[in-house]
C-alpha cells in the first residue's frame, strides 16, 4: 500500500495532537495529548512523519528527536490496527531514516519491548542491532537497539 508521507512541523498544534492521539489510543491505549507534548517540549530537531491517506486520515505515525550530535532517537510510532502488515511501518521508518541522513546523523536509536513485537521484527529486519537491556520499574524489560545509518 502506498500512503502519502509529510512531515508535521514541531511544535504541534492541538488539532495534529488530537488527530494523532485518536490513533494512538487505538495502539497504546490511553496516552494523553500533554504527555506526547510534554515529551517533546524541550527536545531539539523533532520530527513527526505521518502516513495519511487521499482522504487525509492519519494512518500511521513515527516521532523522534535527536539524543546526541551524531545519534538520533526514535522515541513512538505505530500503525493503525486495521492497516498494518500493508508496508507502512517500514515506510514511515525509511522516511525517518533518509531524514537522519540528510540530517547529517550517523546512528539511530530507540528502545522497545518484548511485548511490542511487531516493532522489534521491523527494527530487526531494518538493520537495527540490539545493544542491550534494561529493567525500567514501570516496564520490565527494556530492548535498546541501534543502527549506522551509513558506514
Ligand atoms: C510496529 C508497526 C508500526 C509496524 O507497522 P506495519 O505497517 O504493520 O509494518 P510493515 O507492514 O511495514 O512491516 C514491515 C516488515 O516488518 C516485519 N513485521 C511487521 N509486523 C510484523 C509482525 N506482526 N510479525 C512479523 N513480522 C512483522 C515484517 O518483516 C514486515 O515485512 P513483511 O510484511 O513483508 O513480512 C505496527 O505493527 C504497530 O503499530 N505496532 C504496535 C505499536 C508498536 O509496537 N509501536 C512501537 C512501540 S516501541
Amino acid at each position: 500500500m502506498t500512503a502519502n508521507i509529510v512531515f508535521w512541523d514541531a511544535p504541534l498544534t492541538d488539532q495534529q495532537l488530537i488527530r494523532l492521539t485518536l490513533l494512538t489510543e487505538k495502539v497504546f491505549g490511553p496516552l494523553t495529548k500533554d504527555r506526547i507534548k510534554n515529551k517533546l517540549k524541550d527536545k531539539s530537531a523533532i520530527s513527526v512523519i505521518i502516513a495519511t491517506n487521499d482522504s487525509d486520515d492519519v494512518l500511521g505515525f513515527k516521532i523522534g528527536f535527536e539524543a546526541t550530535p551524531n545519534t538520533y532517537y526514535s522515541w513512538l510510532g505505530a500503525v493503525a490496527p486495521s492497516q498494518q502488515r500493508k508496508g507502512l511501518g517500514k515506510q514511515l521508518m525509511v522516511a525517518q531514516h533518509m531524514w537522519c541522513i540528510h540530517q547529517g546523523y550517523q546512528f539511530v536509536e530507540t528502545k522497545t519491548l518484548n511485548k511490542w513485537r511487531s516493532m522489534l521484527l521491523l527494527n530487526i529486519r531494518s538493520g537495527f542491532d540490539i545493544t542491550g537491556t534494561r529493567e525500567d520499574d514501570v516496564h520490565g524489560t527494556e530492548i535498546l537497539l541501534r543502527k549506522r545509518l551509513k558506514q
